[in-house]
């Protein structure tokens, strides 16, 4: 790979091992699986093991709890959108976070143009959403609680088991976006007791567009893509047949080595943490030390903007995100920062790491010797400094 590439939440190459299982169904076994024929039936066995590999990986009941989708932005929207309209008969009160992505987030705030209640739950300054304050939002006719698994932005991870059992126990669905999470920390649907569950492929290795959204037996959903009978009526479209075998794959090959791989890259965070902490001026670390993703470090520099360290960064061959969007030549602060308590000036300064499979030691080593002239240099020109 060519440069340093440290923005593994917002994708992943795709694994050379998942290329080569996906290569025949694009050519030789390429046949819609939905049909009859032969050509189709030989396409429709390798679907059919994927779904059984993925249920198996995930701890589903059963195969048919795994449906295929086009990825995260809509395993989500399907999650909420599904359960909302198929529950509206019982009540039309759904209870978030705000630091969610924005493919549950906006979804919600649709629902509240359509005429839902939306309760947007504050998560305390470390990212973390509490049992108590979902207990207290729980309502008569609360249908469903959409609390994410693992935040993208500063890599919080909540405690889904104990949301969904206070979810569970006043009779409320609980669906988790898994998407940050699978292939880095343990997704097991059992283990966290929730009624649906989103992944995206391409953050675990795997191919771009398409994802599943786990939906465990009996819970009813209202497709949000309409016109054919696949997925048991619950999503329309010809199967991604290479995307969904790609998937398979890919979640197989993350989860056989997670666990070393976990302590590699929080190792080589932890690393690259001192080394920043260490740096004069001052910054703020928004990922919470023993509670996060392991490979991902977010931190601001006060005073400072995001985009300007990424575009320096870039420039040296480094490529990070940044958590503030430009919108027409202002950053905007992240929702997820403000919502942490963050002051925008700080949030503003928002840079985020996130590590994976090809990062080694000297990848580090560089960003340390490059990040602090970047930041002095920065800092010295920053109208706000003083
Ligand atoms: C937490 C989270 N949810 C959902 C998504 C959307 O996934 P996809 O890119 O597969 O639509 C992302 C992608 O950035 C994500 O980080």
């Amino acid at each position: 790979m060519e440069g340093i590439y440290l923005d593994y939440n917002s994708t992943t190459p795709t694994a050379p091992e998942v290329v080569e299982a996906m290569a025949p169904f694009f050519t030789d076994n390429f046949a819609n699986p939905f049909n009859l024929h032969r050509f189709g039936q030989r396409a429709r066995g390798p679907v059919d093991e994927a779904r059984e590999k993925v249920a198996a990986l995930l701890g589903a009941d059963s195969p048919d709890e795994i449906i295929f989708t086009s990825g995260g932005s809509e395993s989500d929207n399907l999650a909420v959108e599904g359960v909302a309209y198929a529950s509206r008969g019982r009540g039309r009160h759904v209870i978030t976070s705000a630091i969610e992505h924005p493919a549950v987030l906006v979804t919600c705030e649709w629902l509240a143009d359509e005429g839902w209640d939306v309760t947007f739950l504050s998560p305390d300054d470390e990212g973390v959403v509490h049992a108590d304050a979902l207990a207290a939002a729980i309502r008569p006719d609360t249908v469903l609680v959409s609390i994410m698994h693992g935040n993208n932005e500063v890599g919080t991870v909540e405690p889904i088991a104990e949301l969904a059992t206070v979810a569970r126990e006043r009779g409320v669905l609980f669906h988790t976006d898994a998407v940050q999470s699978a292939g880095k920390i343990p997704v097991n649907v059992v283990d966290l007791g929730v009624d649906l569950l989103s992944i995206s492929a391409h953050k675990f290795y795997g191919p771009k567009g398409v994802g599943v959204l786990y939906v465990r037996n009996g819970v009813e959903l209202v497709p949000v893509i309409h016109g054919g009978h696949q997925e048991e009526g619950r999503r329309a479209g010809t199967h991604n047949t290479p995307g969904i075998i790609g998937l398979a794959r890919a979640l197989e090959l993350a989860t056989d080595g997670r666990e070393e791989e976990g302590e590699r890259l929080a190792r080589l965070r932890d690393k690259l943490e001192g080394g920043i902490l260490a740096m004069p001026g001052s910054v703020v670390v928004m990922t919470p030390a023993g509670k996060a993703l392991p490979n991902t470090l977010n931190v601001c520099f006060p005073g400072i903007e995001g985009e300007a360290i990424m575009l320096a960064l870039d420039i040296e061959g480094i490529s990070v995100a940044t958590g503030s969007a430009c919108v027409s030549g202002l950053s905007e602060p992240s929702h997820v920062h403000a919502a942490m308590g963050c002051p925008p000036e700080v949030a503003r300064g928002s840079i985020r790491f996130s590590l994976g499979k090809y990062t080694i030691e000297e990848d580090i080593g560089r960003v340390l010797e490059v990040l602090p002239p970047v930041v002095e240099r920065l800092r010295a020109v920053s109208p706000t400094n003083d």
